[in-house]
């Protein structure tokens, strides 16, 4: 059997050295506690980095590291990613994977519920959310043989497509998009209806034309993130339908208010059109987003390629 091939996508580490870029000075003013505590942080990931890699290095597997930063292109000819960060780091890597490569994430430096309440009253202690990672440092080794061996199979999570103006956006959603304004306190205007894909067109819901904060539209996987901050529902994982919302809506009349917040099943499509002169599109966070102008249309569904993730066992119940 040929070597199998894995690429180790990995959170950079001078996300958390700022303070060594910018100028002393400026360190006196800051919280001795909070350097500490990004220094540990630091340290924790960088030697979950060498871990993996040295689990790696006893198998008798091709691997190679990548900075998640750095990807342009989509990856191919692996048989499996391993994302070390947090659910940023496999939500970035996610965008570059279709569905024939599984990923399974390691949380390089998960929360100490101690630690947080130690220092509530000072700084928020929290560190690295893995809500959809199977591993940490201390199971890498057990997880991963577990999947080499095929004791494990991957989940296929749903994704969102969008297309603007009837072209497809090449990155699709693992968790949610936000179509929003780019300043957070310009209103967002736009319309949007949810349309069944079947040929005949006529299963549609009212047009909703809103002012508001913008919309949300979240996966299952994503529904237990932003979206139930926002007051959304948990979904099941394995749901292919996607959840929206839109943000604090101006409701002058509250006919439409029943509409603000639902489903859109796996055969339907939520056509928008966006009203105003500047907004974006932005995909799992702040780092993908695409422009939208006045008039122009965003088409939001669930019909893209699953991704094939290694689910940790809470998720799979
Ligand atoms: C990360 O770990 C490697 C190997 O253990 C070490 O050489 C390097 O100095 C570490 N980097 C940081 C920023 O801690």
């Amino acid at each position: 059997m040929s070597r199998r091939r894995v690429l180790l996508m990995l959170k950079p580490l001078d996300v958390y050295t700022a303070r060594f870029t910018e100028s002393s000075q400026l360190h006196r003013f800051r919280n001795p506690q909070i350097l500490r505590y990004l220094d540990d942080r630091c340290k924790v990931h960088n030697d979950t980095i060498s871990l993996c890699q040295d689990v790696l290095q006893r198998r008798s597997l091709d691997w190679e590291p990548f900075l998640c930063n750095r990807l342009e292109q989509p990856i191919r000819h692996v048989d499996l990613v391993i994302s070390v960060g947090g659910d940023g780091t496999l939500l970035q890597a996610s965008h570059f994977i279709d569905d024939s490569i599984p990923i399974v994430g390691v949380n390089s430096d998960p929360t100490r519920v101690e630690e947080v309440q130690e220092f509530s009253h000072d700084f928020d202690a929290t560190r690295s959310t893995g809500y959809l990672c199977a591993a940490t440092a201390g199971n890498f080794e057990q997880v991963l043989d577990e999947i080499l061996k095929g004791h494990r199979a991957p989940s296929g999570l749903s994704r969102i497509s969008v297309c603007i103006n009837n072209h497809l956006l090449p990155t699709y959603a693992l968790n949610d998009i936000l179509v929003a304004h780019p300043c957070p306190a310009t209103a967002s205007w736009f319309s949007f209806r949810i349309k069944g894909d079947g040929d005949d067109g006529q299963e549609r819901s009212p047009l909703v034309n809103c002012r508001s904060s913008g919309l949300r539209v979240s996966t299952a996987a994503g529904s237990t993130a932003a979206m139930l901050s926002a007051g959304g529902f948990p979904m099941p994982i394995s749901s292919q339908d996607l959840q929206y919302m839109v943000r604090e809506p101006i409701l002058p009349g509250a006919s439409n208010s029943h509409l603000m917040h639902g489903v859109i099943k796996s055969d339907q499509t939520m056509h928008v059109t966006w009203y105003k002169k500047q907004g974006k599109v932005y995909i799992d966070g702040s780092h993908v987003f695409h422009s939208v102008n006045h008039g122009d249309t965003i088409e939001v569904s669930s019909r893209a390629p699953i991704l094939k993730v290694y689910l940790p066992p809470h998720l799979l119940q």
